[in-house]
């Protein structure tokens, strides 16, 4: 875990000063509404640098270098350097580095850092969730009514448009608030925390989710992909909450159309 934490705060150094002068970062597009910039390259460089210094062998799924294997097929690291990079790219500053290790198939490390406001998210598994040095617990709300859940939107490059509309109309329509930050890994997080009372988002890769699930788990949560599996990675889809937050949000996204 120091590892992992030194890697993502030094990469988060680096995110800082760039934000401080974003306007004149080379931008490209990987593709449509998906983008890229120097600043997402220069800290995965320092991420996989500091990585595999730390533990020579162990093999990487990175955002931007994608699979690189390792001499130890038993670990790996899943990094996404920057998550959130439309967020930092418009100035805003919700946006973070997020850190996994995995260990024969099961996360067993993640860190997520937002350097912006220098919160600190770390979790072992079976040793608890922790932002900066306070313990987290997810929120104890038990009804969808009272819950303020978090979703990702999809966007021009995403399909799944019209599912999408059809869930979040029947989402709206049983809970006391809907947020989107624009960062999967820190609305995760903040599910981890206690400030969301629920996640669900479909269309997310691995390095967005890896750190988030375990955060969750380690804070008494509960995760899945959308058909109630532990199979986030293969289905690119997450729900989160408590115990009955999650079941709750599981039923409501797979209701028909409710009526107006
Ligand atoms: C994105 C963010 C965003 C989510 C997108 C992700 P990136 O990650 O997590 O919240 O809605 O689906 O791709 O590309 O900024 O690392």
């Amino acid at each position: 875990l120091n590892v992992m934490v030194q890697a993502a705060m030094k990469a988060g150094r680096s995110l800082s000063r760039d934000f401080g002068e974003v306007q004149n970062l080379q931008v490209s597009l990987k593709g449509p509404g998906n983008f890229v910039s120097q600043a997402d390259h220069k800290a995965e460089e320092i991420v996989f640098n500091e990585l595999s210094r730390a533990r020579p062998g162990y093999g990487f799924l990175m955002e931007e270098r994608g699979t690189i294997e390792g001499e130890d097929d038993q670990h790996r690291w899943i990094v996404d350097p920057l998550d959130g990079t439309t967020n930092f790219l418009h100035g805003i500053p919700i946006f973070a580095v997020s850190i996994a290790l995995e260990r024969q198939g099961q996360i067993v490390a993640g860190v997520i850092y937002n350097p912006a406001m220098d919160e600190l998210y770390t979790a072992e598994r079976g040793g608890g969730a922790f932002l900066n040095d306070r313990r987290l617990r997810v929120a104890a709300r038990m009804k969808l009514e009272d819950a303020v859940i978090a979703t990702g939107v999809p966007h021009l490059g995403i399909g799944h448009h019209g599912n999408y509309l059809i869930e979040l109309r029947n989402v709206m329509g049983e809970v006391a608030g809907i947020r989107r930050l624009g960062a999967a890994a820190l609305d995760l997080a903040y599910v981890a925390a206690g400030r969301f009372d629920g996640f669900w988002e479909e269309g997310l890769h691995a390095w967005d989710m890896a750190a988030g699930m375990l955060l969750i788990r380690e804070a008494g949560g509960f995760t899945s992909d959308r058909n109630s599996e532990q199979n986030m990675f293969a289905s690119r889809s997450i729900v989160a909450g408590n115990e009955l937050i999650h079941r709750a949000l599981l039923k409501t996204l797979k209701k028909p159309l409710a009526p107006r």
